[in-house]
């Protein structure tokens, strides 16, 4: 990895977000983990072009716990892809923790989604046929621990997310909610400094959703991991450190959550 990365964290350089975001704080005490710079995503169709991203810019803060909100189709799955190194912006910068994605070869970009990022999606992707131990192994045996290490530090990961006496279970005998604990448990592995998750409450029912989200929060309190996620629960927004409004493709704002006006079934000017 050594050389391709890029420092770009400058003292002093303002936090940077799309017009009429209110950012608020003072960005050179804080340490960016993700930046994007002008990124955009345009997806060609024979003649037609669409306008997935158009020209975001963002700074994520190492340790905060940033949602993702907006309307189907706002491009927030799209930014999604472009801050976790999962898709490359048609044109733009995306630099994870001082590295610029574009300068990577398919093994360091490998190499840093293995390493520096864990990934909740949407419909859990952990292997049918796998116990949860062998599920949560594997992404740590590909980074080049032993196996027997390996099982080791699974079983303590799913201990801490409470499935201690879960480990043997395969998916299919796991409830939806333990389930998600274990995609969670999987993408703790690697003690990644970034955590991307995609809905990761919208398949659970309120009370199996609201431990999913004290997990994440844990982890951030805890181990300092930087959380983002695209969500629609309004019970992730009592958590969330910021909140950005992602609409045809751009920042539409970014509020702070002390700033945050809930009212019921409204949030802010915004019906949800
Ligand atoms: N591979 C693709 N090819 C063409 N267009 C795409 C592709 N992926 C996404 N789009 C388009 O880009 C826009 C943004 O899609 P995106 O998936 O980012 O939206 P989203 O905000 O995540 O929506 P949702 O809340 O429904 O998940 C949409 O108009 C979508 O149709
Ligand atoms: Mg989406």
């Amino acid at each position: 990895m050594q050389g391709a990365g890029q420092v770009v964290t400058r003292p002093g350089m303002s936090a940077r977000a799309g017009e009429g975001s209110t950012v608020d704080v003072d960005p050179t005490n804080r340490d960016v983990v993700i930046r994007a710079i002008g990124v955009k995503r345009y997806y060609r169709q024979g003649d037609s072009v669409t306008k997935a991203l158009d020209g975001v810019d963002l700074d994520v803060y190492r340790g905060e716990y940033l949602s993702i909100m907006g309307p189907s189709g706002s491009g927030k799955t799209t930014l999604f892809n472009m801050v976790g190194g999962i898709d490359s912006p048609t044109e733009g910068m995306v630099f994870i923790d001082e590295i610029d994605v574009a300068q990577l070869d398919s093994y360091e970009l490998s190499w840093m989604r293995c390493h520096k990022i864990g990934y909740i999606f949407q419909s859990y992707n952990i292997l049918p046929v796998l116990t949860a131990l062998e599920n949560v192994a594997l992404p740590i045996i590909f980074s080049g621990v032993s196996p027997d290490d390996a099982r080791d530090k699974a079983a303590e990961i799913l201990t801490r997310v409470g499935l201690g006496d879960r480990v043997f279970h395969r998916p299919y005998e796991l409830s939806g909610g333990q389930q998600q604990r274990v995609a969670v448990a999987r993408a703790m592995a690697n003690d990644p400094v970034i955590i991307l998750a995609d809905e990761p409450t919208a398949n659970l029912d309120v009370r199996t959703g609201r431990e999913m989200i004290d997990l994440l929060v844990r982890l951030k309190e805890e181990d300092n991991v930087t959380i983002i996620s695209a969500t629609h629960d309004m019970k992730m927004l009592d958590v969330s450190d910021r909140i950005l409004w992602v609409r045809d493709g751009k920042v539409d704002r970014i509020e702070e959550r002390k700033n945050l006006q809930i009212r019921v079934g409204r949030i802010g000017p915004e019906e949800v």
